[in-house]
């Protein structure tokens, strides 16, 4: 397995892999980013005798003077959309990635690439660099001079800067890249479910849960959803990751983000959104867990608990020690999520009442989700297009029929994480689906292939290549069954 992912990495020629990289250098770089983060946004609010920039410029100055100590010297240098530290490319932690954006985003407008220090520097020194950096104009090409000659001027001979390069092709927008964002998003899934585990059992221990950990993962989901959703959408094939709760939560929560993302909803709403469902189930921490993970059917007095669980997740998170976070919207969702136009939804009203947008999302989400994974009384679930034509079927229009639409054209007709049996008598894995509505059944695949060990990751092909001849050179026949083929799915999307 290993030596089959180290050759297709090569095949990618993608740079020296960032696993390899010293590791002090790394976390210098990330520790510098960030402090040049907060000293470009703070030079921009105050003058240079706030109090608040003298206690970061200090900080800041430890961390550069002890790179230099150690190193010689210290460069800084945009490539494309990657920073680089003393030549070797920086990867961005999931905590550092908005520090990234900001100073490769404030850099290029002002046309710097790389910031130079061949010698240790003091306080004043990088406060006056960072006002002059700080207050270019943007976007004029004499900009790296103008700093170099006015740090001349001040006798700064220790701080150079030169102008960006700009390479042919590039995009303007900063984006992370591809290895970086599924790493990125690896983290944000794993510490999502870390969190959501931590506050369902803070609840059910009656302490106080930190929900502002919650939103500062979601924002980042949010971050990564609006980058490219397949990715974050690919972490949905974990199934069983942790106690199916927790891991449900972080995929209802992903699946209405993208649903969201799809509709066109602001930032702030989408952020909302994914807490929602995040903490849609959050009232089953006040459920036993011998009902929750009963093999059997429920008996009736165990039904009538479990149906509480939507009230008791608006109670909780009512009661919530930081409500200032949760928005009503928020609450409605958790409230809808199992509410119906017909009986069998609960709880029972008084009055008939309209579904939310959030709680129509979460419902769509909810249900392909709990279907499509294992569970003790489910032991081989659905596949992932078996459970699209169930809920199409359903009677009763349960789900609202647009946004059911969407998420189809979201998870494609062919769901991410379906096996597939293609025309090349290969077997492959839904990777990435084909957003042009054209291509809907050629999506991007991955090929795998049984060797000693079982199946292992070979190649991503796009279904949308041509064979030469008018035709395609891969199409798509069928879909497997994975429980059948004992293809561990998620294995592929890590
Ligand atoms: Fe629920
Ligand atoms: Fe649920």
């Amino acid at each position: 397995m290993e030596i089959i992912e180290s050759t297709v990495s090569n095949q990618t020629h993608s740079p020296k892999p960032p696993e390899t990289m010293d590791t002090y250098l790394s976390k210098m770089g990330n520790n510098l980013v960030t402090k040049f983060h907060v000293l470009m946004r703070i030079s921009q609010i105050y003058d240079s005798k706030n109090v608040a920039l003298q206690q970061f410029t200090q900080e800041s100055l430890q961390a550069i003077n002890g790179m230099i100590e150690r190193e010689g010297n210290l460069s800084l240098k945009i490539m494309k959309n990657d920073l680089y530290l003393n030549a070797q490319r920086l990867r961005y932690s999931v905590e550092g990635f908005t520090s990234f954006k900001y100073l490769i985003t404030q850099w290029k407008k002002r046309l710097i690439g790389e910031v130079l220090f061949k010698d240790v520097i003091d306080e004043d020194s990088l406060k006056e660099f960072i006002y002059l950096l700080m207050n270019l104009e943007e976007g004029q090409e004499e900009n790296a001079n103008l700093v170099n000659e006015e740090l001349a001027k001040r006798r700064l001979f220790t701080i150079e800067v030169e102008p960006l390069e700009i390479s042919e092709g590039e995009e303007e927008a900063v984006t992370l890249r591809k290895e970086d964002q599924r790493e990125v998003a690896k983290k944000v899934f794993f510490e999502t479910v870390g969190t959501i585990k931590e506050v369902i059992t803070h609840i059910k221990g009656k302490q106080q849960a930190d929900v502002r950990k919650l939103k500062r993962l979601v924002q980042k989901a949010v971050h990564l959803v609006m980058e490219d959703e397949s990715i974050l959408l690919g972490m949905t094939t974990i199934k069983n990751y942790d106690e199916y709760t927790f891991n449900h939560s972080v995929n209802v929560s992903i699946y209405s983000l993208a649903i969201g993302r799809r509709l066109g909803l602001q930032k702030k709403f989408l952020t909302e959104l994914g807490i929602a469902g995040l903490l849609h189930d959050i009232g089953k921490s006040k459920i036993p867990r011998e009902v929750l993970n009963k093999p059997g059917p429920l008996n009736q007095e165990e039904w009538v608990l479990m149906k509480k669980h939507s009230l008791m997740g608006v109670e909780i998170v009512l009661n919530l020690k930081q409500l200032g976070e949760i928005n009503p919207r928020m609450v409605i969702g958790v409230f809808d999520h199992h509410l119906k136009n017909d009986p069998s939804g609960y709880p029972k009203l008084f009055r008939k009442k309209e579904l939310g947008l959030f709680g129509r999302i979460i419902q769509i989400a909810d249900v392909y989700d709990a279907m499509t994974t294992p569970r003790i009384y489910k032991k081989v679930p659905f596949t992932p297009e078996q459970a699209l034509a169930v809920m199409l079927k359903e009677k009763g229009g349960q789900f609202d029929p647009i946004l059911l639409k969407v998420f189809i054209g979201l998870v494609g007709i062919f769901p991410i994480g379906s096996l597939a049996l293609l025309d090349t008598r290969e077997i492959g894995i839904i990777y990435k689906p084909n957003h042009d509505p054209q291509w809907m059944d050629r999506p991007q695949v991955m090929i795998v292939a049984r060797d000693a060990k079982g199946y292992a990751k070979k190649e991503i092909v796009d279904l949308t290549e041509r064979n030469g001849n008018s035709g395609f050179r891969r199409s798509i026949i069928k879909t497997l069954d994975p429980n059948k083929y004992h293809i561990d799915i998620a294995k592929y999307f890590l």
